[in-house]
């Protein structure tokens, strides 16, 4: 058995995800936790806190402790992220992990220092951070090391961020607080405004994995959907095609296409040139709406990819980094 073991981790604000060195991906579970509401005691955490998401009685709170890419509530992230080690780690461990956890380009220092202290806490016995793009260009195999401009824009739950990386450091950058969420949530809102339906989160989620297009549909296709009626409060059943789903997402998408634009205005012409040759690479959960990269490459004018398994290369690439501190010593904090 080995004594000291070196673990990745990916704070999303959707999915939260362990890497252990020399195994891989040993956790992957929502980021939600259920909480007594007056002893704030954690009654449960991951999966099993998700099935409780709109079910709980008055004394339980189901709690998202990351938004928009960044810690919201430091108690519940931090006893979150104890559970996870002690999943990890077993019960019986007497020295603490050595712990690499990414970080949005655009943290503040306030935020870095709530992820440390909040790792840290948790029982690690040592802590790194590393900006979220360049783990995701790592684990997307790009050669970031290159002396040539890669562009990378990662979609998550909760944010979007766009940027490029070259020499082994991210060069420019922008993000906005647009993610899978906010699509869920611009479905729930067009079909309450448009049809007076009421559904749940976890429903529109469904909606936009099943139906959701980036690009107008040519073909329908259609999904029964039970909800609950606006005016009447009684339940309603509805025939929702892909159409709507279109309409409903687009303003959404437009935010994250104007971010891309932003950076790339913002980076010098010759990386901007590097970019055009090589063509954008996403990564992240939420590339993975069908046709989001053709509307990158329709918007941007440069041909847009997605990588290999999206939603695992911000981990790939923390876990590559804490397994090879020394080569990406400058770009760790
Ligand atoms: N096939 C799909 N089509 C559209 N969206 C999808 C699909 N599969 C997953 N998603 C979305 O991806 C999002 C989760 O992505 P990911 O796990 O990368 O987020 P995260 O890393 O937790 O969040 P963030 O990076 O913003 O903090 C969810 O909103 C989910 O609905
Ligand atoms: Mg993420």
């Amino acid at each position: 058995m080995k004594l000291l073991k070196k673990l990745g981790i990916d704070l999303g604000t959707a999915n939260s995800i362990v890497w252990e060195s020399g195994k891989g991906i040993v956790l992957n579970e929502p980021t939600i936790v259920a909480v007594g509401i007056e002893d704030r005691k954690v009654l449960a955490v991951g999966n099993e806190a998700k099935k409780m998401l709109g079910k709980t009685p008055e004394y339980i709170e189901v709690v998202c402790p990351l938004e928009d890419g960044v810690i919201a509530d430091y108690e519940v992230t931090e006893a979150m992220l104890r559970y996870f080690l002690r999943q990890v780690m077993g019960n019986n461990w007497f020295i603490g992990p050595e712990v690499m956890v990414c970080v949005p380009a655009g943290v503040t220092q306030v935020e870095q220092r709530a992820v440390l202290d909040a790792t840290l806490s948790a029982g690690a016995r040592k802590a790194y951070l590393i900006d979220e793009p360049l783990a995701a260009a790592i684990g997307a195999k790009i050669p970031v090391s290159e002396p040539f401009g890669n562009m990378i824009v990662d979609i998550g739950g909760g944010a979007a961020e766009a940027a490029v990386i070259a020499l082994g450091g991210v060069v420019t950058h922008k993000s906005v607080k647009v993610g899978g969420q906010k699509l869920d949530r611009a479905i729930m809102d067009f079909l309450k405004k448009k049809y007076n339906l009421i559904i749940g989160e976890q429903t529109a989620e469904l909606i936009k994995t099943k139906l959701g297009t980036a690009i107008k549909p040519k073909k329908v296709e259609t999904m029964e959907i039970n909800g609950r009626d606006s005016i009447y409060g009684l339940p309603k059943n509805m025939l929702v095609d892909n159409e709507m789903v279109y309409e409903a997402l687009a303003p959404i998408l437009e935010m994250i296409m104007t971010v891309i634009r932003d950076t790339l205005e913002i980076t010098p012409p010759e990386l901007v040139s590097d970019i055009v040759d090589r063509g954008i690479v996403l990564s992240g959960g939420t590339v993975q709406l069908k046709n989001f990269n053709a509307l990158v490459t329709r918007e941007i004018g440069v041909s847009a990819h997605v990588a290999l398994e999206p939603q695992f290369c911000v981990i790939k690439g923390t876990g590559v980094a804490v397994e090879n501190l020394e080569i990406y010593r400058r770009a760790i904090r």
